[in-house]
């Protein structure tokens, strides 16, 4: 956001709905001129002269304040900029249905055993874990130090694999990501991430931030899976990345840095998978997994539909998140196919209430445990599925 004003043109920002929403209520300048991508991304028209306080609300606002937000000078531009935004969204959505077309369910007998050792009380006891560090906040000590107990966590239930590489990947910020790779016997094709995020926040940056649901129930999914490949033996044809991304509540930063260098490297995916929040369910509306629409594949997300009515066996919907509200947008941004089953909906207020705060701990989820079951059935189902053909 640091580029200079050109001129007098007339800076269009373009910018998620919540920031836009944010830019709108606070400078009287701002006028919506355009809304895409089905109203998830806000094109904001401004006075010129207040292009420094709307970098200054974007810089300020809470875990938005990272790079993907762009300004186009001129009407010119920013229709130009339009334009290109629709043309490759409808690209997007029909170039990954079509890479995606063939993929068939055929690993049942691989799948059903390990399903039925999937364990709540390692569920539990991993988020226990996890939600004991004061705060696995980016920038806070106990944030690295959180990281570094998943890093060495995985290491253990992997040591005596030599296909299975574990690292802390380090960014420019103190808290690392931690990466597991798993790697296929042909190495050549496309591999598959399971992602999570291992840091929490408050909204109170440096208070108690247990984040038992958000995401060490994520985190905490990933590893139950990884524990049933390497209790059964699992040797996939294709690589499995695990992900713990750092940073993801200070603006998906960390997902964010490592799609870009599997962009870089040139690394084929052939999905990603985002667990965030999976346990809690809201006692007031059904108890199904929510997929989320927006920001996530359109072909893949019917593919996790066939994976819940053969493995999981419960209901589902669609919801939409409505903004990237979370790592899978970082790989979508990409081009790489990514979907993101959530636990509660059909609203985003029927989300769990204690996020981001001092409450949300495991003692909140006591009851909860069978429905991040259903959770882990769906990674375990998708990580062998989609890795094995
Ligand atoms: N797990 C949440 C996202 C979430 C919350 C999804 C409630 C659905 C319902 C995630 O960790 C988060 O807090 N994301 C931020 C945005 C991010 C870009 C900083 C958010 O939603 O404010
Ligand atoms: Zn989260």
């Amino acid at each position: 956001m640091s580029r200079p004003s050109q001129g007098q043109d007339v800076p269009y920002l373009f910018v998620n709905s919540k920031l836009g929403a944010e830019i709108l209520t606070h400078l009287s300048s701002a006028e919506i001129y355009e809304s895409l991508d089905n109203g998830s991304v806000s094109v904001i028209k401004i006075n010129p002269l207040d292009l420094s306080k709307a970098q200054q609300i974007i810089e300020d606002t809470p875990g938005l304040g990272c790079g993907r937000h762009k300004i186009s000078y001129g009407v010119a531009s920013a229709e130009k900029r339009i334009q290109s935004i629709s043309a490759m969204q409808n690209w997007q959505e029909s170039k990954m249905s079509f890479t995606m077309l063939n993929n068939t369910i055929d690993q049942q007998s691989l799948v059903n055993p390990m399903l039925n050792d999937i364990s709540s009380s390692h569920l539990l006891n991993l988020n226990l874990g996890l939600s004991a560090f004061r705060s696995r906040y980016f920038q806070t000590n106990s944030g690295v130090s959180g990281m570094k107990w998943i890093y060495y966590h995985w290491r253990s239930m992997t040591i005596h694999r030599n296909d299975v590489q574990v690292q802390l990947f380090e960014h420019s910020w103190p808290q690392p990501s931690v990466l597991l790779k798993l790697e296929g016997s042909d190495p050549n094709l496309p591999g598959i991430v399971l992602g999570a995020h291992g840091d929490s926040t408050n909204e109170d940056k440096l208070d108690f931030a247990p984040g038992a649901d958000d995401d060490g129930s994520g985190v905490a999914s990933h590893t139950e899976v990884l524990r049933l490949m390497m209790e059964n033996n699992f040797k996939p044809k294709r690589s499995i990345y695990f992900f713990a991304y750092s940073a993801e509540e200070a603006g998906l930063l960390g997902s964010d840095e490592i799609a870009m260098r599997f962009k870089g490297l040139n690394i084929p995916l052939k999905g990603v998978l985002q667990s965030d929040m999976i346990i809690y369910k809201n006692p007031n509306t059904p108890k199904i997994i929510y997929l989320i629409s927006d920001f996530t594949d359109v072909a893949q997300n019917s593919f996790m539909v066939d994976l819940i009515n053969t493995y999981v066996g419960v209901s589902w919907a669609y919801m939409k998140c409505t903004y990237a509200c979370s790592d899978h947008a970082s790989w979508n941004d990409l081009g790489y196919p990514s979907s993101f089953p959530f636990e509660s909906g059909p609203n985003l207020n029927d989300s769990n209430p204690n996020i981001h705060t001092i409450n949300d701990t495991m003692s909140f989820l006591n009851n909860s445990y069978d429905h991040g079951i259903h959770f882990v059935k769906l990674a375990l189902a998708y990580a062998v599925e989609m890795s094995n053909k």
